[in-house]
Parts: structure tokens; sequence; C-alpha cells
């Protein structure tokens, strides 16, 4: 098991690494349980990826918790799923101050529950300073909400005259997402069998490695992640140019 985390390159690890964390509610009802006891047995998953993430040197990592579409389960889901946030909030605070880690998020925060955002944003005041990895939540995120947003926060910029039309850029884009100043995911891994990006991360995931597993959220370990490392690793980057021009 652990021979396996040695064959891990430190020096070409993904700086980012994104996750869409799927598989919960089958993992459950393979169990003949609910489920929301699939989504509370996935808070082990997450602690052991961003364990394994912070200790091997990973700079950010992403977590896509809730989705916009998400919002159209049925209600007894969300809110089980909103109660599970706050409750594994508050309990996560001695693992990320101990580790280091600084938590953000991104997705419309704004749209969650009163005591979700009181608790997140506690924590992410408490971690504001932390340097060893910074952990990002995406809740209530989608990619074309966040693009959306970016759009109307430019063509605002450009009638207040504080932008001229020509200065757009792909610079400006990435300023006026979610995501400023986090490097791009290299390295994207979807659980549960599932081969679709689910509206996550669009632009951001231009030119990651994409990896899928047939593990269930809630069995995903830290010998999952690092195999997905080492798939990441073995591939070869060539950002639409030769594999000559790569290698010379
Ligand atoms: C992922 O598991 C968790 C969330 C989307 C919140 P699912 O709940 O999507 O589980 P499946 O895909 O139905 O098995
Ligand atoms: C994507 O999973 C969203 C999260 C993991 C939070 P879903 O289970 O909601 O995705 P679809 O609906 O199967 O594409
Ligand atoms: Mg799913």
């Amino acid at each position: 098991m652990s021979g396996i985390k040695n064959q891990i390159n430190l020096n070409t690890l993904p700086s980012h690494i994104a996750v869409i964390m799927d598989g919960n509610g089958r993992w459950a009802k393979m169990k003949g349980k609910l489920r929301t006891f699939g989504h509370e047995n996935g808070v082990k998953s997450v602690r052991e990826t961003v364990e394994a993430c912070a200790e091997l040197g990973v700079k950010y990592l992403t977590l896509y918790a809730f989705s916009t579409e998400n919002w159209n389960r049925p209600k007894f889901e969300i809110n089980a799923l909103m109660s599970l946030l706050v409750s594994t909030i508050s309990k996560e605070e001695k693992t990320l101050m101990e580790n280091n880690i600084r938590l953000q998020t991104i997705g419309n925060t704004d749209s969650l529950p009163s005591k979700v955002r009181k608790e997140l944003q506690q924590l992410i005041d408490r971690t504001a300073t932390n340097t060893r990895m910074t952990l990002v939540l995406a809740l209530s995120y989608s990619s074309r909400w966040e693009l959306t947003e970016a759009v109307k926060a430019i063509a605002a910029q450009v009638a207040e005259g504080k932008l001229k039309l020509e200065s757009i850029s792909e610079d400006i884009i990435n300023q006026n997402l979610q995501t400023v100043g986090m490097p791009e995911p290299e390295l994207l891994i979807r659980t549960s069998g599932e081969h679709r990006i689910s509206n996550f991360l669009l632009w951001q995931i231009s030119y990651a490695e994409l990896y899928f597993t047939d593990v269930l959220w809630p069995d995903f370990r830290k010998e999952h992640l690092y195999e997905a490392i080492l798939s990441y690793q073995q591939r070869e980057r060539r950002f639409g140019m030769t594999s000559e021009q790569v290698n010379a």
C-alpha cells in the first residue's frame, strides 16, 4: 500500500487537484440505506483526500460539494446535506489548523442557508493565514453561473468606462472568475464511473488531465488519490505542441 505512495514524483505533483465527489447515493443504496447515509460516509473520504494532498505538498484542492443543479434534489436530501455541512465544518476546524490548511469557497454562497454561511465564514476567517494548502469547497457552484457572473461584471466595467473593450483578455476573464488567484487544476478526478463534467470549472480545466474511477466516493481513500496522481504523472502534457517539441 505504501509502495504506491513512494512511486509518486514529488517534483512533478499537480499544484491543483479538483475532485467531483460522486456516488454517495448509489453507495448507500447498495447497502440498503437512505442516500443521506452515503453523504455522511463521504465525509471520511473528504478528510482522507485533504490529508493526503496536504502531506504530499499539493497546494490547492478543490472539492465539488454541491452544484447549482443539486438544488433540484428532494428537499429532504438538500436539508440533510446542509446540516451535514454545518456539523462537518465545525468539526474539521482542528484538522485544518493542525495541518496548516486555509479554507476558501467558490460558488453562489449567498444562496446557502444563513447557518451554513456563518459557519463557513468563521472557518474561512480562522484559517485565512494558513499556508500549507488551500482547500476550496465548491458550494452552490456551477461553471455557467460563474461565467455568467463574470460576463456581467466585465460588461459593467466596460459600461462604466473603467475597461476598454479591446482590453478584454483571457487574463481579465480569469480575474473575474470565482477562482481568481488560484492556479488552474492540472488534474481533475471524478469518482463513481460517470464520465462527465457536470458544469464544473469548464474554463479552468481546459488543459487539465481527466481521471475517472469507478470507486464510489464513500470508498475513496488515500491510495485512490495516489493512483490518480501516478496516472497523471505518466501522461505527456503537450499543450498543442508535438511530443518532440515537449521533449526537446
Ligand atoms: C455526490 O453523490 C454528492 C453530491 C452530489 C452532493 P450523489 O449524491 O450524486 O450520489 P449518486 O450519484 O446519486 O450515487
Ligand atoms: C456533480 O454530481 C455535483 C457534485 C459532485 C457536487 P451530480 O451527481 O450532481 O452530477 P450529475 O447530475 O450526475 O451529472
Ligand atoms: Mg451523483
